[in-house]
């Protein structure tokens, strides 16, 4: 039996997706992500006898030495072959190559498989993460600010060490919240002199007409205002979905918000 592990083709893209149609019980997302992985390099490919059986790839944050590890996928025809493993594990040597110090990856707390398949490869549970879903709908403006400064949320962004685009946790440092700010990505709400909501929103570079709020901090009042102002942001923009992340266990309740489900945010030092 020949095994190899090479860069992904766009002439793998058929038997790929048709072994990734149904992965989770809600589907998969690679169809989406296909052709930006592939520009964005370091997507591979296990072949078994030259048939492409099983993905991975690997997102390098060079600023933050820290590879993102995502769409782990094996044709279920080819699973506990270590196939997986054998790819973490190539992802991981090229991130090394190139600087990397960390690498991290997100896994559905119920994903048994995978948490064990993490384990084995010695990544840790960092923070659970959870995941909920609302609608755009149109609502008047509301009591929203964006950002003015990084001192202005310094004190909030304490214990926020990532935030989140396109499915990938980035870094919250200095110089990326600076950016942020810049953008006027960063929203709070404030009741009397104090916020009372932060949270970052993106747009996914991946994934179409999809707006994604990495909510940060919300109090009862705060939930009534930022949530509605994104709704509004999206309905305006004529996106068809909000994904919300956030590492607070529970949310205020809020009318059409959904939770869906809970990640963990699994890393290993690459040392
Ligand atoms: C999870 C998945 C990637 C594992 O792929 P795989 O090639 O079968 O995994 P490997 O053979 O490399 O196994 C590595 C380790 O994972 C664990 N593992 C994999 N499959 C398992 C299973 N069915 N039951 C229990 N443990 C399992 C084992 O600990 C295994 O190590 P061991 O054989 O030394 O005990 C594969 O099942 C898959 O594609 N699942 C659907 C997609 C998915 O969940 N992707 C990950 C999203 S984060």
């Amino acid at each position: 039996m020949q095994l190899t592990i090479r860069n992904a083709l766009s002439s793998d893209k058929k038997t790929v997706l048709d072994f990734c149609k149904s992965t989770f019980s809600w589907g998969d997302y690679i169809h989406y992500v296909w052709d930006n992985w592939l520009d964005e390099g370091n997507f591979f490919v296990l072949c078994e006898n030259r048939h492409s059986v099983a993905i991975c790839h690997g997102f390098i944050i060079k600023n933050a030495k820290l590879v993102w590890i995502e769409g782990i996928r094996v044709n279920p025809n080819y699973r506990q072959k270590g196939y997986a493993k054998k790819l973490v594990t190539k992802v991981e040597t090229v991130a090394k190559k190139n600087g990397c110090k960390l690498a991290a990856m997100i896994i559905e707390s119920n994903n048994f498989k995978s948490l064990k398949l993490a384990s084995k490869l010695h990544y840790t549970k960092n923070k659970k993460w959870n995941y909920y879903i609302l609608t755009p709908t149109k609502h008047r403006t509301t009591n929203i600010q964006q950002a003015k400064s990084p001192k202005e949320i310094a004190k909030y962004l304490v214990d926020s060490e990532f935030y989140i685009r396109s499915w990938r946790w980035i870094p919250l440092d200095a110089k990326t919240i600076s950016s942020l700010v810049k953008e006027k990505k960063i929203i709070i709400s404030k009741n009397q002199n104090h916020i009372d909501s932060l949270g970052i929103i993106t747009e996914s570079d991946h994934f179409e007409k999809t707006m994604m709020l990495t909510l940060i901090y919300t109090t009862k009042s705060g939930i009534k205002k930022i949530l509605p102002y994104i709704q509004n942001l999206a309905y305006e923009k004529k996106f068809e979905r909000i994904q919300i992340l956030t590492k607070m266990r529970t949310l205020p309740t809020y009318s059409g918000l959904e939770k869906r489900l809970t990640f963990y945010h699994m890393t290993k030092n690459l040392d």
